[in-house]
């Protein structure tokens, strides 16, 4: 922990620790869900949806590192035990129980759609009062966007496909 980087948050310190763990629980299911996803989606075009999929894991991954060092540098510790993540999580877990990649992508578009809204509301609540927090919840929100614009794209493709089949 760095004590001037620390006092300049100033007494919202707690607050803006608490967002980041539950972004991190976030980040960790969603990296879990779309990695499951990707190994077992089935159907038409499944092998542009796994390697959107495995992409976006591999982000959320890289988000879940991002979040975890700025709450060490604030003095906070990233939840310990996945047993947390439930507890903590504002968008849950979507389990794929069904393989079939329209399923599959609507699950993963509205788990976009709600991190979208999580670092939305965190760059609102932060806001320059803590530019650093600011900044990296910017970077990621422009993540999350590309991800559900990725992901309904290739949605509505799917449902061209399927409609004229039919
Ligand atoms: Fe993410
Ligand atoms: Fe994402």
């Amino acid at each position: 922990m760095g004590t001037k980087g620390r006092e300049i948050v100033g007494k919202n310190v707690d607050r803006v620790l608490e967002l980041l763990n539950k972004a991190f629980a976030d980040e960790w299911l969603a990296y879990y869900q779309y990695w499951l996803g990707a190994k077992i989606v089935a159907g038409p075009m499944k092998d542009a949806v796994i390697a959107e999929l495995m992409q976006h894991a591999a982000d959320e991954l890289r988000h879940a590192d991002m979040v975890s060092n700025r709450i060490i540098q604030l003095g906070g510790t990233p939840i310990t035990t996945p047993t947390k993540w439930f507890d903590m999580t504002n968008c849950g877990y979507d389990e794929p129980s069904d393989p079939f990649v329209q399923r599959i992508l609507e699950q993963n578009i509205k788990g976009e759609q709600c991190a979208i809204s999580v670092y939305h509301a965190l760059v609102e609540e932060v806001g320059l009062k803590d530019p650093i927090t600011y900044n990296i919840a910017s970077q990621i929100l422009q993540d999350e966007v590309e991800h559900e614009e990725d992901l309904q794209s290739l949605y509505e493709d799917l449902g061209m496909m399927l409609e004229r089949r039919g």
